[in-house]
């Protein structure tokens, strides 16, 4: 039983699959003049922490477009968490994920750590890490919504991002055959089998859909291509679309965007796909990244 209040949202929606004429509106309005380089996703500022009214209006504005943004601000190597943590408080973002990994202020340093309890996660080393949207194993009310990445220090060598709007990926995927959609809305398509570290649960199963819609109507993904990762429902349609999804990722397409967050330089985003090459440390320097995950949305 869906209530009144959800109703209305999936009805103003254009991404349920009921609402063709609003998803062709939407598609046309998303195509038009859509970013082409990844230069096209930078906004040259001066402090992030002092953001003048018309840097953040572009900022806005590009995110509104692309669900992401690449600020490139002056501050260098400077390791100062309210960097990253100014630009979410300017875009209301303020609810950060305070995983067990975490620093004290919220944010996590992510950066390669051969000891402890990080050594046994992928993001603590040099490997690269295949598509996936952040936080996809969280429980469905604890959803990572929106995610800051504000560079340190780049690596000597490779560590590059990948990033692909999860609002594409949907329109190329409902092109192909909406039925995908609709398998991947499913609240039992994707589960991350649990996680259990010498002997402890660190986290259950976790179920859901692929592609949610959210309060505001607007689109969220939970993915990962860590095939390890996750078990998919085994129907023969729901098979069929992880598979159409992941030869997707794995072609080229003028939507997917590509570079290296350099000194002083971020990501803000509405928690798009993205991946990260391997990397080379020089060991006086290490790569050295802030990453901000958020339960709040950025409101457009
Ligand atoms: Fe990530």
């Amino acid at each position: 039983m869906i209530s009144t209040n959800r109703h209305i949202v999936l009805q103003a929606s254009p991404f349920h699959l009921d609402n063709n004429d609003l998803y062709q509106r939407w598609r046309d309005t998303k195509l038009n003049a859509y970013p082409e380089t990844l230069g096209d996703l930078v906004v040259e500022l001066n402090d992030p922490r002092k953001l003048t009214e018309s840097e953040h209006q572009k900022l806005l504005d590009l995110c509104q477009k692309t669900n992401m943004v690449i600020y490139a601000g002056k501050t260098g190597d400077d390791p100062d968490p309210k960097i990253p943590l100014s630009m979410g408080r300017a875009f209301n973002l303020l609810e950060l994920d305070h995983n067990w990994l975490a620093d004290k202020t919220g944010l996590t340093s992510l950066k390669v750590v051969d000891d402890g309890a990080r050594q046994n996660f992928i993001p603590y080393s040099n490997r690269a890490i295949n598509w996936h949207t952040d936080g996809y194993y969280n429980r469905l009310a604890e959803q990572i919504y929106s995610m800051i990445l504000h560079c340190v220090r780049p690596a000597e060598e490779g560590g590059e991002n990948q990033l692909w709007d999860h609002e594409i990926i949907y329109m190329m995927l409902r092109d192909k055959n909406p039925d995908y959609i609709k398998a991947l809305m499913e609240p039992n398509a994707m589960t991350i089998p649990k996680n259990v570290l010498h002997g402890q649960l660190v986290r259950p199963d976790r179920s859901g859909p692929v592609f949610m819609i959210t309060d505001e109507g607007r689109l969220h993904m939970r993915y990962t291509a860590r095939a390890r990762n996750v078990i998919w429902k085994k129907d023969a349609l729901t098979q069929e679309a992880q598979q159409t999804l992941r030869t997707l990722l794995n072609s080229d397409s003028e939507y997917q965007f590509q570079g290296r967050l350099e000194a002083g330089q971020g990501l803000v985003c509405n928690n798009v796909l993205h991946t990260r090459t391997a990397f080379k440390d020089d060991k006086e320097n290490p790569r050295l990244l802030y990453r901000g995950r958020y339960f709040d949305k950025i409101m457009l």
